[in-house]
C-alpha cells in the first residue's frame, strides 16, 4: 500500500457544497488524500471562501485574464504542478477545462453531474436545466453520476452513480436539492474508491 497522500486539486465555480461534503469526508473517513488546491474562476464565492478559512491554497483563474487559451492551460498546468496535484476534482466547476490539461491529466479528473448520466448531459445541461428536463421527460427517477472528464461534455467514463426518486409534485427546484444532498454522499463515496483502487 502507497504511504504517498494523494493530493488533490478541487475546481468550482460556486457555493463549493461537494468541495465541502468531500473536505469533510477524508477526515471523517480517514482517507489517505488531502486537498491542496481550490481553483476557481470566480474570486469571490463559496467554494474559496471556504479554502481560505479552511488554509487551502487557492488560484483564481479565468480565461479572461490571458492572450490566448494555450496561456490560460499554461497557467493552469502550473499551478497544478506546483502543488504536485495527483487528481483534479470538480465541484460545481462552470467552465471547460483546457484539452491540454485534460491530456496531462488523462484519467485523473473527475466530475460531479446532477443526473443520471449518459441521459441529460451535454452543452447546455447544467445547474436547474438539468432537472427542468429531467422533469419535462417525465422520469421517475433521477440521481447523480461520477465520471472521468474528457473532452467532451459529461462524455468520460462513468465510475459511479447514485439514484433517487422524482416525486410527483417536485419543482426542478425540489428535484435539484434532493439531487444536491445525494451529491455529498456520492461524491465522496466515488473519491474513496478510485483512492482505494490507485493506492493498492
Ligand atoms: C452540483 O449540482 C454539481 O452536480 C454540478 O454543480 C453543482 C455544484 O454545487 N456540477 P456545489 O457548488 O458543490 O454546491
Amino acid at each position: 500500500m502507497s504511504t504517498h497522500k494523494t493530493r488533490l486539486a478541487i475546481f468550482c465555480s460556486g457555493s463549493g457544497s461537494n468541495f465541502q461534503a468531500i473536505f469533510r469526508a477524508l477526515k471523517k473517513k480517514q482517507l489517505n488524500a488531502e486537498i491542496v488546491l481550490c481553483l476557481s474562476n470566480r474570486v469571490e464565492c463559496g467554494a474559496m471562501e471556504f479554502a481560505r478559512l479552511n488554509a487551502i491554497a487557492t488560484v483564481h483563474l479565468t480565461e479572461k485574464q490571458f492572450d490566448s487559451l494555450d496561456d490560460f492551460a499554461a497557467a493552469m498546468l502550473g499551478s497544478l504542478t506546483e502543488q504536485r496535484i495527483d487528481i483534479i476534482v470538480l465541484a460545481g466547476y462552470m467552465r471547460k477545462v483546457p484539452d491540454a490539461v485534460v491530456t496531462a491529466f488523462q484519467d485523473r479528473i473527475i466530475n460531479i453531474h446532477p443526473a443520471l448520466l449518459p441521459k441529460f448531459g451535454g452543452e447546455g445541461m447544467y445547474g436547474i436545466y438539468v432537472h427542468a428536463a429531467v422533469l419535462e421527460a417525465g422520469e421517475t427517477e433521477s440521481g447523480a453520476t461520477v465520471h472521468l472528464v474528457n473532452e467532451e461534455y459529461d462524455k468520460g467514463r462513468i465510475l459511479m452513480q447514485r439514484h433517487v426518486p422524482v416525486l410527483p409534485d417536485d419543482t426542478p427546484e425540489t428535484l435539484a436539492e434532493r439531487v444536491l444532498a445525494c451529491e455529498h454522499i456520492l461524491y465522496p463515496d466515488a473519491l474513496e474508491k478510485i483512492l482505494a483502487e490507485q493506492q493498492s
